[in-house]
């Protein structure tokens, strides 16, 4: 039969009628390319769907196919812990880690690494230091492990749980905050320099209610680095949910929040307790939140069937101690069906746009925006391109008409709406022949029309 145009579009149909006449009990058709796992589900809209994995149960081969079938991203559940990975000072031990790292990477499934320093699970001969003596453990640990991973891993949970519980909105004392407040950014830099690729996360719980003083506490730290060029990439937020700790209504807000610091927001450890319908409504609610924020990149669950779960009791997962799909997997696809539209870099009320302002030329420079707009506001992020003679300084300016900046890292400001000038800060005066870097800045209102010109010094 030669193809026609009007044939090839009839061949979708035939085969959904043919699929719909097999399947005798089927009530109503399939939703048209309605994906039939989490993995594709999600990468219909560019995110993953991903699992926490533990090592003794790969052999377990119910645990292992739905593993394979459903997830395309994986988080080492303990495995790459502190006390796993480094049970002696300076004896790095990574079999079990590598044992799931492994056997992600066979299925084409990428990897969440978790995590670098953390208060908890540390090992003995570490709990007992303090000092100058603990602050160089913990970053040659962090060093060592990234440098390890390096370029196998998607994310890194650089630093987890580092902030308090309650009402302070203070930091968790620990051994590690007790070397120094900086100790946090100390360990993004290391983690940078370790491996460049990979997304740097703060992660912690109990940040998903926008109203609490834990959530703003985390959020102003992630302005902090981001105005002060502190290399984090993401922040994760736990998710563990139950009837103590529900899941907030403002939750989206919360993941649009943190994303329009211009971070991404990764949901990384979710679970939620309860059974039947009301949880089903629950892993919808979270599901759907995610996908309308553009800089939600995925979702991660603590585990694959209830029996597997650190909470054990409260049957948090998608799965049963069968490994069958639950009310909960179902609602959860349906959302990520539902919701395929719009991309990690786009939503409707969030578009990214790119323009080129002015070129190279010889011994000039150019400057190109890219824009993520918001309704009520905007993360510009300007990258500075060297002409055919390096750079030994640089001025962009840009147009704000309609908008005001209220934060901005890795440039100097003057002004901050109408005519805005930027100049380079020591760390990026130097930009070889043809090299680039990047500035960003935050602000209210409209940021489009900045026309960027960039100017050598
Ligand atoms: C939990 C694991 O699921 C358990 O097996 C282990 O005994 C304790 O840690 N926040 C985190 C995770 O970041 O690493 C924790 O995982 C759950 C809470």
């Amino acid at each position: 039969m030669k193809l026609t145009a009007k044939s090839v579009a009839l061949i979708p149909i035939i085969a959904t009628v043919a699929t719909a006449a097999i399947g005798a009990t089927l009530i109503a058709p399939p939703v048209a390319n309605a994906a039939t796992t989490l993995a594709a589900a999600a990468q219909q809209s560019g995110r993953y769907f991903g699992t926490a994995v533990a090592a003794s149960r790969l052999s377990d081969s119910t645990y292992a196919g739905i593993l394979n079938r459903e997830f395309d991203m994986v988080t080492a559940e303990n495995e790459m812990k502190m006390d796993a990975t480094e049970p002696n000072q300076n004896q790095f031990s990574y079999g079990n880690a590598d044992r799931i790292v492994n056997q992600a990477r066979s299925q084409g499934k990428r990897i969440r690494g978790h995590a670098l320093a953390w208060h908890s699970q540390q090992p003995g001969w570490m709990q007992n230091m303090s000092g100058t003596a603990l602050r160089n453990a913990m970053l040659n640990h962090v060093t060592q492990v990234a440098t390890y991973y390096r370029g196998k891993i998607y994310a890194w949970d650089v630093v987890n749980e580092a902030f308090a519980d309650g009402s302070s909105g203070a930091r968790r004392d620990s051994n590690l905050q007790r070397t120094g407040n900086d100790w946090i950014e100390a360990a993004f830099r290391a983690a940078r320099t370790a491996d460049p690729g990979a997304k740097l996360c703060y992660n912690d719980y109990n940040t998903d209610d926008w109203s609490h003083a834990k959530t703003q506490a985390v959020y102003r730290m992630v302005q902090d680095f981001k105005s002060r060029g502190v290399p984090i990439d993401c922040v994760g937020l736990q998710s563990h949910f139950n009837s103590q700790s529900p899941v907030p209504s403002n939750y989206q807000t919360t993941l649009q929040n943190f994303a329009n610091l211009g971070v991404d927001v990764q949901i990384t450890e979710l679970d939620i307790e309860g059974s039947g319908s009301t949880q089903a409504q629950n892993y919808q609610r979270v599901t759907q939140a995610c996908l309308a924020v553009a800089r939600c990149t995925g979702i991660t669950v603590w585990g694959i069937r209830d029996t597997d779960s650190w909470r054990a009791s409260g049957t948090p997962l998608l799965f049963d101690g069968s490994g069958n799909k639950k009310a909960a997997y179902n609602s959860t696809l349906d959302a990520l069906n539902a919701g395929g539209g719009p991309g990690p870099t786009t939503t409707t009320t969030t578009t990214t746009t790119t323009t080129t302002s002015n070129d190279p030329g010889t011994g000039g420079c150019s400057a190109t925006v890219s824009l993520n707009q918001w309704n009520e506001g905007f993360v510009a992020t300007i990258k500075v391109t060297a002409g055919s003679t390096a750079l030994r300084g640089w001025t962009v300016s840009t147009t704000l008409s309609n908008g005001t900046v209220t934060g901005s890292w890795s440039a100097t400001r003057s002004g901050n709406s109408g005519t805005v000038n930027w100049t380079n800060v020591d760390y990026n005066a130097n930009v070889p022949a043809g090299g680039s870097t990047e500035f960003g800045f935050q602000g209210s209102g409209n940021g489009s029309g900045l026309n960027p010109s960039c100017t050598a010094r």
